[in-house]
């Protein structure tokens, strides 16, 4: 059994997440995990919320709570959201647990020991008007590297450049919106990026099969300018965790905490610990995931994030474990995402544009929004969610052929056989021509879902949907049943296998509705169809089932004209 270490990239706490959030990390993680554990491997897949830094800070302060009891409950906010949402983490954790702090900290003693940090003095935005320091994303202005006038201190989510405050064109305060700013020194750690630039730029050379997104953006960021800059991992922040060498405390640093782009990706480390810690496992039951020294040498370890993530992934963290000279695990495999656009404009959050994940559920189950998003994954370039196409596709792929096939054929034996798998008949050419054509699709849909080919995988998943209905098309049991019920018993009970056989392959996308289609067949076999003939006769004759409700209920003309009025606007 193979062992696969999957990651999405951790949403950060300030709000529900909208469909852009959804497509660009987890819910792919969530395809890729559901796909591989039923293919029979070995799984550990995690997410979490990012708590600290300046977007958590400015929510909470929004929201009027303080920011350790607004984490909290967003937390169990976005957890519910995602259980929702079928997605399948085998947990869920929270970048401000103990976990985290020991191990961040530990990273950071680490990078000191081995001569990899320096300390700058460093000139940082004060703001006379608020007080304070403004690092991140407390101040904005307009980008030097693409014009984009809402570029963040840290990062503009135009271009994908990492940024700091200082770079800012026309500056001002993100709390208070005052330009009456200046700039002030401050003492913090720099992580020597640049040092060990030749390292990880031979490990991503090494990597012949990251997709061309994922390697594109690394280079960029690789070559920008004079290379790979050495970046600062501290904040004068009051929320975070705190900076230390290991447990010991780090002179000149104290009341500082380390920046939230240095401790986020090591929860991906630490939520694992969070998991096994809730299940009362002992340490090495985390640590054969992560150390190669205790059994991650044969974990494969892929990760799942959108596009302005890559730079922190193929950069960042390398450099913070290559950087503890530790054997941890790194990353083997990178997907990595575009952007989903909404309705000719930008999903966002600080905005409130576009549909967030509880308004989605609120209107319709999770399975059509996990079919649409996946389908039109934006993988090669943007994609872009208009309401029209959402109800193109659910109306003909979930509604017309799938949920039709179910339909048909369970309806037709109810009244003919009875819900019971008819017995009689033998398989002939169609039926023989039928099971080597799944045969040769569900290879492809294999190998696009071993690859994380997304799209390609829908659209043979589907092919295959589509199989059985123009094989039901062309068999037609309701006119062989006039002249030859035997034959049409046949028919039927190799109809009724294939909803079983379709609930198990369609299961990473439509999870829910998989499962109405297996509780409709009264089967728990969810054995991966290695042998398509031989799963397609796993419901004998004499196996009884029921009639499923309606899989997939059509949209109208009327509810999509309204859901699209409704949300045109911006959510507050
Ligand atoms: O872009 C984001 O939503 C970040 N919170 C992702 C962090 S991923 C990682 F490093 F943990
Ligand atoms: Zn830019």
């Amino acid at each position: 059994m193979a062992r696969h270490l999957i990651t999405s990239a951790i949403p950060y706490i300030n709000g529900i997440k909208h469909l852009g959030n959804l497509v660009g990390s987890q819910l792919p993680a969530d395809l890729y995990a559901r796909y591989l554990r039923g293919r029979g491997n070995e799984v550990m897949f995690i997410c979490a919320t990012d708590e600290h830094g300046t977007p958590a800070e400015l929510a909470a302060k929004k929201a009027g709570q303080p920011v350790a009891v607004f984490c909290a409950e967003m937390h169990e906010v976005q957890a519910d959201i995602a259980r929702r949402f079928g997605l399948s983490f085998d947990h869920f954790g929270r970048s401000s647990s103990e976990r985290n702090h020991v191990l961040t900290q530990h990273f950071a003693g680490k990078l000191e020991e081995n001569g990899h940090i320096r300390e700058v003095e460093e000139k940082q935005v004060y703001s006379i008007d608020d007080g304070r320091f403004l690092p991140d994303r407390y101040i904005e202005g307009t980008c030097p590297n693409c014009g984009y006038d809402k570029a963040r201190g840290d990062q503009c989510e135009n271009c994908t450049k990492q940024l700091d405050p200082t770079d800012l064109i026309n500056p001002r305060s993100a709390i208070s919106g005052s330009t009456n700013l200046e700039v002030r020194a401050t003492k913090h750690l720099y992580l020597k990026q640049r040092a060990m630039r030749d390292r990880i730029e031979a490990w991503i050379d090494s990597k012949k099969d990251w997709p061309i997104l994922t390697t594109s953006i690394a280079k960029k960021w690789l070559n920008d300018g004079d290379g790979l800059q050495d970046r600062g991992i501290t904040r004068d922040l009051d929320w975070g965790i705190p900076v230390k060498k290991g447990d010991q405390p780090w002179p000149g640093m104290e009341g500082k905490v380390f920046y939230v782009w240095f401790d986020a990706p090591i929860e991906y480390i630490a939520a694992t610990a969070e998991g096994t810690d809730a299940k009362g496992q002992p340490d090495s039951a985390w640590r054969r995931w992560w150390r190669l020294d205790e059994g991650a040498e044969d974990v494969t370890y892929t990760q799942f994030m959108g596009k302005d993530n890559v730079p922190f992934h193929t950069l960042s963290f390398p450099a913070t474990i290559i950087g503890s000279n530790e054997p941890w695990k790194l990353v083997d495999y990178i997907k990595s995402f575009n952007y989903l656009t909404y309705d000719g404009g930008q999903f966002s959050t600080s905005q409130g544009r576009g549909v967030f994940m509880d308004q989605a559920l609120s209107i319709l189950p999770a399975d059509y929004w996990r079919w649409w998003l996946l389908s039109h994954a934006p993988e090669s370039g943007d994609s872009e969610f208009t309401w029209d196409n959402f109800q193109q596709s659910v109306n003909k792929d979930l509604a017309d052929v799938l949920g039709n096939f179910v339909s048909r054929i369970t309806k037709f034996c109810r009244s003919k056989f009875g819900e019971v798998v008819p017995e009689g008949g033998t398989y002939g050419p169609e039926e023989e021509k039928l099971i080597a054509d799944l045969g040769t699709r569900l290879r492809a849909y294999e190998g696009y879902m071993s690859h994380t080919e997304i799209r390609k995988a829908a659209a043979e998943l589907r092919a295959i949907w589509v199989l059985g209905n123009e094989y039901l098309q062309t068999a037609a049991p309701w006119s062989t049943f006039k002249t030859d019920p035997e034959k049409a018993a046949a028919q039927v009970r190799l109809g009724l296998n294939l909803i079983r056989f379709y609930a198990v392959l369609s299961a990473p996308f439509i999870p829910f509705a998989a499962d109405a289609m297996l509780a409709g067949m009264q089967s728990d076999n969810r054995d991966w169809p290695e042998d398509v003939a031989a799963s397609l006769a796993l419901l004998a004759p004499g196996h009884a089932f029921t009639t499923p409700e309606v899989l997939f209920a059509k949209i109208s003309d009327e509810q999509r004209e309204e859901w699209q009025e409704r949300f045109k606007g911006i959510r507050d």
